[in-house]
């Protein structure tokens, strides 16, 4: 991870291999005079000549100026358009020329946006840079994962450093769970296992005192009678794990006392889907392995909320399998029974991650819930609803809606609200058991699906289908190819406003 500080250095005082500015296209920013007058009239130059106006994802770098080896002009456009997304973003770019220039270390300085605090402002600088460093290098032979850029200071003014600060330690902290949910994402299906993954929960409540965890293993799923996550698992040798996490802080009495409210977060946990034997044609299969993305952006989102300290109960429910074929694996049409007594015919294989959530949302009925977050990469029709940036939220809980939007909007995550259409309900009815798994029209899977979900759930309840975003098959800012670690910044945000 870079190393992230807050100074109140002057821009000529700095000794890092590069400065940065960021430029609006109005010439109105002090910083902007400042830094002109430190290259000797370069930034005016190129504004007469038009070489370089502020325009948004344009970046300059400057030579010849005094006691800086280089400065980077960085676009931030409009002020009046300006967000802390497009502050990302610039980073992002940013951080894409630093890392082609034989430069380890940067002083960037702070800008203002409207409306937005200085705390803000480091965050977004300094989540935008750190993700836009990751690469997965775990396989490559001979290549470090060491980053290149190792120090960067974020110059502020006195009055701005606490508030900086508090914003850095935070992006850490949000930085460092997004790419280990990237990670957890990346890492082949042979080596994140079930296991696996159990393994990685054990680590996080040896790292972090306040969250217990507890994984129920393929004995503790039969006695539990998980008959969704034990019907998926059968076709594969690798045992099935149900993973518990929970971060149950206690309420300070001058708080009040008694408890905070508590959500329960369930993640899917398959680490390959091949559909089963529904098996899904060969072309880009090998993607099929990050069908656990739920189940780490889960499980980051609560090692992440203990280290904010959030006065928030959160719990973790994650059941973990393959979907594969073999002669021991679930047919079509076969009659399993859920861990709620409800039968589900099981018409399609590949309609696997309902079946496996089905336990689990009636499992969170332990917990009393106040509300529960499903994150699931459930469907491929929900990227055709709506492509590979957006995540379709269904609620039977309307007034989380809005915080959920608000959150989206600072965090430069998208949701859209999809609906739990009950006409469609019929659909998922059988004519042998009480649900079937997929819809008798192959239109609509995404709500058919969410209506399945909603048929094991008796409390406020929001499931996020992050089938789209949670792969990228192109790149974005701050955003390689590959697991993106999508819904951890969303949930935080969400989080840490939480009301009941
Ligand atoms: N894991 C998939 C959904 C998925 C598809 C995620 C593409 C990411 C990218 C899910 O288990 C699945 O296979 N769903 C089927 C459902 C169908 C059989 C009704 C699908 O979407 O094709
Ligand atoms: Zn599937
Ligand atoms: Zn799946």
């Amino acid at each position: 991870m870079i190393n992230f500080t807050a100074t109140t250095k002057k821009p000529n005082e700095i000794s890092s291999d590069a400065l940065v500015v960021f430029l609006r296209q109005e010439e109105t920013a002090p910083e902007e005079k400042i830094v002109n007058a430190l290259c000797g009239g370069q930034i005016q130059k190129l504004r007469q000549s038009k070489d370089f106006l502020g325009e948004p994802t344009k970046v300059r770098t400057l030579f010849n100026v005094p006691g800086c080896p280089r400065v980077l002009l960085v676009g931030l456009g409009k002020t009046a358009e300006l967000t802390l997304e497009k502050l990302r973003e610039a980073a992002s770019i940013a951080t894409q020329t630093l890392k082609s220039l034989p430069a380890t270390s940067a002083s960037i300085i702070l800008p203002k946006i409207p409306k937005t605090t200085a705390e803000e402002t480091a965050q977004a600088i300094c989540e935008s840079l750190s993700l836009a460093c990751y690469e997965f290098n775990h396989y490559k032979t001979g290549k470090k994962d060491k980053p290149k850029i190792e120090n960067i200071e974020i110059i502020v003014s006195q009055k701005e450093k606490r508030e900086a600060e508090k914003g850095l330690a935070f992006a850490r902290i949000l930085a460092g769970a997004v790419i280990t949910a990237r990670d957890l994402g990346n890492h082949p299906s042979n080596i994140a296992t079930p296991s696996h993954l159990a393994e990685h929960a054990l680590r996080i409540g040896k790292e972090r005192k306040n969250i217990k965890i507890k994984i129920l293993h393929k004995p503790e799923i039969k006695k539990e009678r998980m008959g969704g996550l034990l019907a998926v698992s059968k076709g594969s040798d690798e045992e099935p794990k149900f993973i518990i996490l929970e971060y149950l802080p206690k309420k300070p009495a001058r708080r009040g006392g008694g408890s905070f409210p508590t959500v329960v977060l369930a993640g899917k946990g398959i680490t390959f889907d091949s559909g089963g034997i529904s098996i899904k044609p060969a072309d880009k299969m090998e993607e099929m392995k990050y069908d656990m993305a739920g189940a780490a952006t889960v499980m980051a989102t609560i090692k992440a909320a203990s280290e904010l300290k959030l006065p928030i109960n959160l719990v973790g429910l994650i059941p973990a399998t393959e979907n594969l074929p073999s002669g021991k694996a679930i047919k079509p049409g076969d009659i399993i029974t859920s861990r709620s007594g409800k039968t589900i015919e099981v018409v399609n294989t590949d309609a696997e991650g309902r079946l496996v959530l089905s336990d689990a949302l009636d499992y969170a009925k332990k917990y009393n819930p106040t509300l529960v977050v499903d994150l699931a990469t459930l469907t491929g029709a929900i990227m055709v609803a709506l492509g590979d940036d957006i995540i379709g939220a269904f609620t039977n809980a309307e007034k989380y809606l809005g915080p959920l939007k608000t959150a989206a909007k600072t965090t430069g995550e998208k949701i859209w609200p999809m609906p739990l259409e009950k006409d469609y309900e019929q659909f998922i009815k059988s004519d042998f058991a009480d649900l079937r798994n997929i819809g008798t029209t192959r239109y609509g899977d995404s709500v058919n699906a969410a209506n399945f979900l909603k048929a094991f759930v008796d409390y406020p309840w929001i499931h996020l289908d992050i089938a789209g975003v949670a792969w990228a098959t192109r790149e974005k800012p701050y955003r390689p190819k590959g697991a993106t670690g999508a819904g951890l910044r969303l949930m935080i945000e969400f989080l840490k406003k939480f009301k009941k």
